[in-house]
């Protein structure tokens, strides 16, 4: 089956095609950063309009290469959560194809896109498996039992994880989305004068809150201006270590709940090049493992949907009747395959 899978749920716009006969992905990927990048952070109706003008030529370049529409045989389109006005450019495209065709269509959960991304490598996790999801908008850790199993073992109590990197690069005047600018700053030194807390490693249960680092970073920029090269380098570093500190603890402590053995990182902030190497350190010295999404698949893309659509399309699920889009939505609530 080949599945025509679009995300427009934020500021990138991916169309991809996933041939489950083959594994085959074709895909395109667009990101809006350098519109949003003078605002600091994403304007949803600047969002909305870009989706609508780059969404159509970027189908038509997957077509052509494709062959042709009619080798598509069922759609799948983000159905939330996320900007409401941006799901609605993807998911009004899809359902349009898919009446004008008299193709299935179906809505798929942006975190489910994530979740299974890393099934998309050629080597795939085990189920039942532990999930961290960790993006802009989410920070959770998930028990996978089965595809459409889904337990919320803990989640963050305020900001996202990822949401506290993009706030604390911009205290250090890094551009957005300062994630990745921030990583690739820590990275550029060793060691740090500084210490961030490690918040709530030492309470019992699988929270997160990540607000009180954004905090801690504040204070520390203010007690150190005016901030020199070396100063910020040091704060990013001591600002990540505590951020995959604190993720390492409560991943393992999730790992030794469950008894299960694999563990999967997904989302925007699972392409961090320290938290990759701290928890397949940490798994394999528990005889568990890690599994991780290439990195064109850990950020926001249009082949996690048309793969986690196809997996659903394939055991026969399809949207019933033209369902609202969803900007808050329970990975619970979704049915099993
Ligand atoms: O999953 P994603 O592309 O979009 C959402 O669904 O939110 O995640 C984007 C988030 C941003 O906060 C970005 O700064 C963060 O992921 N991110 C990173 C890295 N790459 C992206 N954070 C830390 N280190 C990175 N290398
Ligand atoms: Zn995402």
């Amino acid at each position: 089956m080949k599945v025509l899978g679009i995300e427009s749920s934020c500021d990138e716009t991916g169309i991809a095609v996933y041939d489950s006969a083959s594994g085959r992905i074709w895909q395109r990927l667009y990101s809006q950063i350098e519109q949003h990048r003078e605002y600091g952070g994403v304007v949803p109706e600047l969002a909305s309009r870009d989706h609508v003008v780059k969404a159509a030529p970027m189908l038509g370049e997957i077509l052509a290469e494709i062959g042709s529409i009619d080798d598509i045989d069922a759609f799948a389109y983000t159905r939330g959560p996320g900007l409401i006005g941006a799901l609605m450019v993807g998911a009004n495209l899809a359902r349009g194809l898919a009446w004008a065709l008299d193709k299935p269509v179906l809505g798929v959960h942006h975190m489910e896109g994530h979740l299974l991304a890393p099934m998309l490598a050629d080597e795939k996790p085990l189920l039942p498996f532990v999930a961290l999801l960790v993006s802009g908008g989410h920070t959770m850790l998930v028990d996978v039992r089965a595809i459409g199993e889904y337990r919320i073992l803990g989640e963050t109590l305020d900001d996202a994880v990822g949401e506290a990197f993009d706030k604390t690069a911009k205290l250090l005047g890094l551009p957005y989305p300062g994630g990745p600018e921030l990583a690739r700053l820590a990275d550029s030194v060793t060691r740090s004068r500084f210490e961030f807390p490690r918040p709530m490693i030492n309470r019992p249960g699988l929270e997160f809150s990540f607000s009180g680092l954004k905090t801690a970073a504040l204070n520390i920029v203010r007690q150190n201006e005016p901030l020199d090269d070396d100063l910020r380098a040091e704060i990013a570093h001591a600002f990540q270590q505590a951020v995959v500190d604190t993720l390492r603890v409560k991943c393992l402590r999730a790992l030794k709940e469950t008894g299960y053995r694999s563990l999967v990182i997904a989302g925007g902030v699972g392409a961090n090049r320290l938290l990759r190497d701290a928890l397949d350190k940490a798994t394999r010295a528990r005889r568990a493992r890690l599994y991780v999404p290439a990195l064109e698949y850990c950020t926001d893309n249009g082949a996690m949907i048309a793969y986690a659509g196809a997996l659903r399309l394939l055991h026969g699920q399809h949207d019933q009747s033209v369902s609202d889009v969803l900007p808050r939505w329970s990975l619970e609530t979704l049915p099993a395959l």
